[in-house]
């Protein structure tokens, strides 16, 4: 990496992933004058595929771009950004070792044990048996997790013992698939959650925003989990004073940590936190923008974004600018009508245009382009994001535009942000 690391204009970003967060990263560089051309590996929705050239060799396409931002966590739990690293390329995404942070949960609880790190009082398991005698031990109610990249889907709220058995069972006989292999038990903690988003370039660590996001899937925070259906920036109630004592007694030594053994963290660090009576306490570590977070948090950032995930990238991120409007965004996810069930696909999407000449974002997911047409192709659809000077504006505007989304088979949340 040079030390004089200005991020060049005229200049070739290429983007990994195709999912909704990828598109907001895709359309927040593109505001910079400073990027040219456009680049997007994953089969890209009809967003992306609008505004960035398909690739399907990653590596050749990377050493034609100035920089490579990585989306997904599969990727980067995987080693792209290494092996994208020792080849030379300016990349925003951590190493394979730091991305554990989201691939094991086991390696968190590890992490939280040696710093001292607030956070819920945990056991790990490696098998069957050890797992029963934790669960004797903790009690319920109990929080079953199965270790691993389970997409969100493995963790189980038990509030009495015959469920949290049958969770540890279910999880340990592979219920969660591959991540089920060791099971962590844990503390059930109380209190709003908030997610926090931390850029850092190794060495140089900066708050970028905060989100509460809308994980089940009705109204009223009822039926199943779901990637999440909308979400808020900044997070309600979450005061200055909080965000900062979440950096300073989480976030901060989580990341001088890791650059203090030689395997710095450069992206973005997202922070699952629970704000308890007992100050902010860390529910998770994600390696990635969240989704539909980053799809809202983006709409609030007035400074450039290709120079800050640049420079964040190029390990210039304490001179990089960073400036959000005081004012909130809201964001709803449109999703086909059985998610997070199977869904059907292929059904024509309109009235985009008129979604957003109403003055919100439209960030696509699971779409895809067919003959000029906008096709429905997956769960989760769309995120369309408003911003105003206060939350209960810009909810306002973003579902008065969503009035004029013309779609039968989809459906959203109608409570986001209220
Ligand atoms: P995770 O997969 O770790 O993000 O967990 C998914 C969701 O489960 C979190 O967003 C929380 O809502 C909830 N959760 C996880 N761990 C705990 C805990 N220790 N106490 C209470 N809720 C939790
Ligand atoms: N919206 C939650 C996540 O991206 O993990």
């Amino acid at each position: 990496m040079s030390s004089v690391s200005e991020a060049p204009s005229g200049a070739r970003v290429l983007i990994v992933g195709s999912g909704g967060r990828e598109h907001a990263l895709a359309a927040a560089v593109k505001r910079s004058p400073k990027v040219a051309h456009l680049m997007v590996a994953g089969g890209p929705n009809a967003g992306l595929a609008a505004i960035a050239e398909e690739v399907t060799d990653i590596d050749a396409a990377a050493a034609t771009a100035d920089l490579v931002i990585i989306g997904p966590e599969g990727p980067l739990a995987e080693g792209l950004a290494d092996r994208l690293r020792a080849a030379g390329r300016v990349v925003f995404g951590p190493s394979a070792e730091a991305a554990q942070l989201e691939s094991s949960k086991a390696y968190t609880k590890h992490v939280c044990a040696i710093l001292g790190l607030p956070t819920a009082k945990a056991e790990i398991a490696e098998s069957l048996e050890d797992a029963l005698a934790a669960l004797k031990r903790m009690g319920a109610p109990v929080v079953v997790k199965a270790d691993g990249l389970a997409a969100g889907k493995g963790v189980v709220m038990a509030e009495t013992m015959e469920e949290a058995e049958a969770a540890v069972r279910d999880a340990m006989d592979g219920a969660f698939g591959e991540a089920g292999h060791r099971v962590v038990l844990e503390e059930k903690l109380t209190g709003p959650e908030v997610s926090l988003f931390a850029l850092s370039d190794g060495n140089v660590v900066r708050e970028f925003a905060s989100a509460r996001d809308y994980k089940r899937a009705f109204d009223g925070d009822e039926g199943p989990n779901t990637g999440g259906m909308g979400a808020v920036s900044p997070a309600p109630g979450f005061t200055d004073e909080l965000a900062e004592e979440a950096m300073t007694t989480i976030v901060r030594p989580t990341l001088d940590w890791l650059a203090d053994r030689g395997t710095p963290y450069i992206g973005v660090l997202y922070a699952g936190l629970m704000l308890t009576e007992d100050g902010p306490k860390l529910i998770e570590y994600n390696v990635r923008f969240g989704d539909p977070e980053c799809q809202i948090m983006w709409e609030r950032v007035t400074s450039d974004p290709y120079e800050l995930i640049y420079a964040t990238a190029a390990g210039t991120l304490e001179t990089a600018p960073l400036t959000l409007s005081d004012g909130s965004a809201v964001g709803v996810v449109v999703a086909a009508n059985g998610y997070p069930g199977p869904v059907e696909k292929g059904e024509p999407i309109r009235g985009l245009d008129e979604v957003a000449a109403a003055g919100a974002a439209v960030f696509h997911a699971g779409t895809r382009p067919e003959g000029g047409e906008v096709l429905s192709n997956g769960g989760r659809v769309l995120t369309v994001v408003a911003t105003g000077p206060t939350v209960a504006e810009a909810r306002r505007d973003v579902y008065a535009a969503l009035t004029h989304l013309d779609w039968p088979g989809g459906r959203m949340r109608t409570d986001i942000a209220q």
